[in-house]
């Protein structure tokens, strides 16, 4: 059914699982803002809310279904029709509406959260999709806790919730548990065991509870899996989302894999300030990707191999992600090379003994000094200029 077998989705939820993390909330206008910039990024599809939860879900998923042309727009149901009814009603605008529904799949979800039977909650997954399906072609079924479910009852429910009519089943990481290895092994299994598995696209949904949802959702699509969830800056509840910008980055890098995404790389940097300030969320100066000091370098030994060739220290070029540029931050453990690129910068070109002693005064400043401006090289210039 996939036209490019290599061709990975891009699913964000930024506007829904991301913006459950408590003080994120958003207004439907700034809901409208991110997913016209997330349509501008080319991700395919755009889970805009969960429209039972709040007549402000409801609205906002109706909004953003008018607002965007080009990706699908997904609703989040539980599986019941009170659900399912709601958000087929949130994506009558939609010119490509999905619902998304699903169930847990663990033991310990049916057990202590639906005081249920393994048997009991096939059925309701199953039913919710064909009632789902009544409403729309694009079904897309979450198993909760696929990260712990046991793998061979997952593969019989994954098999049949696609005789259902599901085009899509995500094999969600819930709590984030997985090694990269277990999960890629268990997305291998639907693979190789279930027998439709080739009428569906399989999805990967990762929790960074150990700080391992990017390797996961990597290891999952090396698997087989062809569709990508996540968030901008991996904001989501708890430890948060797959970052999106990290796995298509990955992805761009590694073009060993084979894999692509449709992804405009360059929106990244501002698509995340955005997301940053209106959710009140900021962004960790060392994430990867879009962190302020994401394509900064600091030391002296970085610094000369980055002078001598970006590439020394540089595996993917600012531009790709939209950032401003790479820079050279001069700090105490700044080398010689540095000094001479930044007084280059300001115009001024020393000798090898000017340089040498415009350094011993930088270094006597920079072990009291935490942040070096202009100002300050422009005075180690000037106080050199003054004795002469
Ligand atoms: O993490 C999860 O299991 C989810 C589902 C509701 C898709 O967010
Ligand atoms: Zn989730």
């Amino acid at each position: 059914m996939l036209h490019d077998p290599n061709r990975v989705y891009v699913f964000d939820t930024t506007l829904r699982d991301g913006e459950q993390v408590p003080g994120c909330q958003l207004t439907t206008p700034e809901k409208i803002e991110i997913a016209r910039e997330l349509e501008a990024l080319g991700v395919d599809i755009i889970e805009a809310g969960f429209p039972i939860s709040s007549p402000g879900d409801f609205q906002s998923v109706v909004e953003i279904s008018k607002a965007v042309k080009e990706p699908v727009v997904c609703a989040l149901t539980r599986a019941n029709k009170g659900d399912i009814d709601a958000a087929a009603e949130s994506l009558k605008y939609a010119k490509r509406p999905r619902i998304h529904t699903g169930i847990g799949s663990s033991d310990m979800h049916i057990k202590h959260k639906f005081n249920s039977t393994r048997e009991e909650i096939l059925e309701r997954a199953v039913d919710a999709v064909k009632y789902a399906k009544k409403y729309v072609e694009d079904i897309e079924f979450y198993a909760e806790d696929a990260g712990r479910a046991d793998v061979v009852y997952l593969a019989q429910m994954v098999e049949a919730v696609i005789a259902a009519g599901a085009t899509v089943v995500n094999i969600p990481d819930t709590n984030g548990y997985c090694l990269p290895d277990q999960y890629g092994s268990k997305i291998r299994f639907l693979k190789e065991n279930v027998r439709n598995i080739d009428q569906a696209i399989i999805s990967v949904h990762c929790h960074n509870d150990l700080g391992l949802a990017t390797a996961n959702s990597i290891a999952g699509l090396q698997n087989g899996a062809r569709q990508i969830e996540g968030t901008i800056n991996g904001i989501g509840e708890r430890a948060g989302n797959t970052s999106i910008e990290e796995v298509v980055m990955v992805l761009k890098t590694h073009q060993v894999l084979g894999l692509h995404t449709h992804i405009n790389t360059r929106n990244f940097y501002e698509l995340s300030h955005m997301v940053s300030t209106q959710m009140r969320m900021p962004v960790q100066p060392n994430k990867a990707i879009v962190g302020n000091n994401a394509f900064a370098h600091s030391s002296g030994i970085h610094q000369d191999g980055f002078l001598k060739n970006r590439e020394n220290y540089e595996i993917i070029r600012p531009e790709d992600v939209g950032f401003p540029s790479a820079s050279i931050v001069l700090t105490a453990r700044s080398g010689r090379h540095a000094l001479k690129f930044h007084l280059e910068r300001l115009g001024y070109n020393l000798d090898k003994e000017d340089l040498n002693s415009a350094y011993s005064r930088f270094l006597t400043l920079a072990d009291i000094k935490l942040d070096i401006n202009d100002e300050d090289l422009l005075s180690l210039v000037a106080f050199k200029m003054v004795k002469d």
